[in-house]
């Protein structure tokens, strides 16, 4: 999921699941020949596109076009991630025609879609077959959604030699804390946030308890904004924050990590966890368990009172 997307999020949070509804519902319906197509995307960005033409027209009678300046680019590919655990067969097509591709994309692989127009693609979902327009320079994941029906969401990163972990969702700052405070953090521990996305959970461990840590991160964006939070926070002797795919990071180093990635991301981590995490480590995760791990505590914490239930697992190696 593309970080637009999310950042039209409000700060309280919602699961992965939800994020997918809200762009599934904040969707422009397109004019449409099928009543339930829509736009992956949110209407504000329409909203936003007509006022930059309108404004861009006013400052046109001002300022007459530079002769020499070369036409901007228009984007020339969508990308099209598989991170489900099973093939997903979807067709395309470019918006406006009825020459539909079938297209069938293995577990884990990207499909690239040269194109400088959108299309439109369609898949079942729970016995329904969807329809959405995808616009050119952007990243979409196919998910499976906590209802376990596959939905689309928008892509986190277009690395071929990375899986997507999960979308930028950052956790609630009531939620950190109350993760923080489950880990029994202190100034003795090196604290590894695996997909730190702003760097919150890192910041906040070094900030109030003194802690260590490591923060890693697919999207170089994200792990720029960490760096810089931390400096202004104060704490950047104590922390670290690294572009790296979040499966290749070495852990022994850890006496805490926090996770809040998906439920098959977690198992894809899960092996690393279990090799290479010294006796007494702990792991804390946000929203979804390591399936086959014992937690040894769980809770469901209402976000600053307000906002929806968050559910934490503590896991002691
Ligand atoms: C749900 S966010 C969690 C952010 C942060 N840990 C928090 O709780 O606020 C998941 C993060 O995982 C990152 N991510 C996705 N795939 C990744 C990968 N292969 N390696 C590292 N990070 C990844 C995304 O960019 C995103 O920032």
């Amino acid at each position: 999921m593309s970080n637009e997307a999310i950042s039209a999020k409000p700060e309280n949070g919602r699961g992965f699941d939800e994020v997918a509804n809200l762009a599934h519902n904040d969707g422009w319906a397109v004019v449409s020949r099928l009543e339930e197509k829509r736009s992956v995307g949110s209407g504000r960005h329409y909203v936003v596109m007509i006022a930059s033409i309108l404004l861009a027209s006013c400052v046109a009678e001002e300022q007459p076009p530079d002769p020499n300046a070369s036409a901007a680019k228009a984007p020339t590919e969508i990308i099209i991630r598989n991170a489900t655990g099973a093939p997903v067969e979807y067709g395309i097509m470019p918006t406006y025609t009825e020459n539909e591709t079938k297209k069938v994309l293995g577990a884990g692989s990207i499909d690239r879609h040269e194109t400088d127009i959108a299309l439109d693609i369609s898949f079942e979902s729970g016995g329904k077959r969807l329809l959405y327009q995808l616009d050119p320079g952007k990243a979409y994941a196919f998910r499976m959604d906590l209802h376990d029906n596959l939905a689309l969401y928008f892509g986190t990163h277009t690395r071929e030699d990375a899986p997507d972990l999960a979308p930028f969702v950052p956790t609630p700052k009531s939620i950190v804390e109350k993760m923080l405070v489950l880990s029994d953090i202190d100034e003795n521990d090196l604290l590894i946030d695996l997909g730190c996305g702003d760097g919150r959970i890192v910041i906040e461990a070094a900030r109030r308890y003194g802690a260590r840590g490591i923060g890693v991160d697919i999207d170089p964006q994200l792990i720029d904004k960490a760096i810089r939070l931390a400096k202004a926070a104060g704490v950047a002797r104590l922390v670290e924050f690294r572009v790296q795919d979040a499966t290749k990071t070495e852990l022994s180093s850890a006496t805490v990590v926090s996770l809040y990635l998906t439920p098959r991301a977690n198992e894809l981590i899960r092996p690393r966890l279990e090799q290479q995490l010294k006796p007494g480590s702990r792991v804390v995760t946000h929203d979804y368990p390591i399936l086959t791990w014992k937690a040894a505590r769980e809770e469901s914490v209402q976000d600053g009172g307000r906002g929806r239930i968050h559910r934490l697992y503590l896991y002691h190696r």
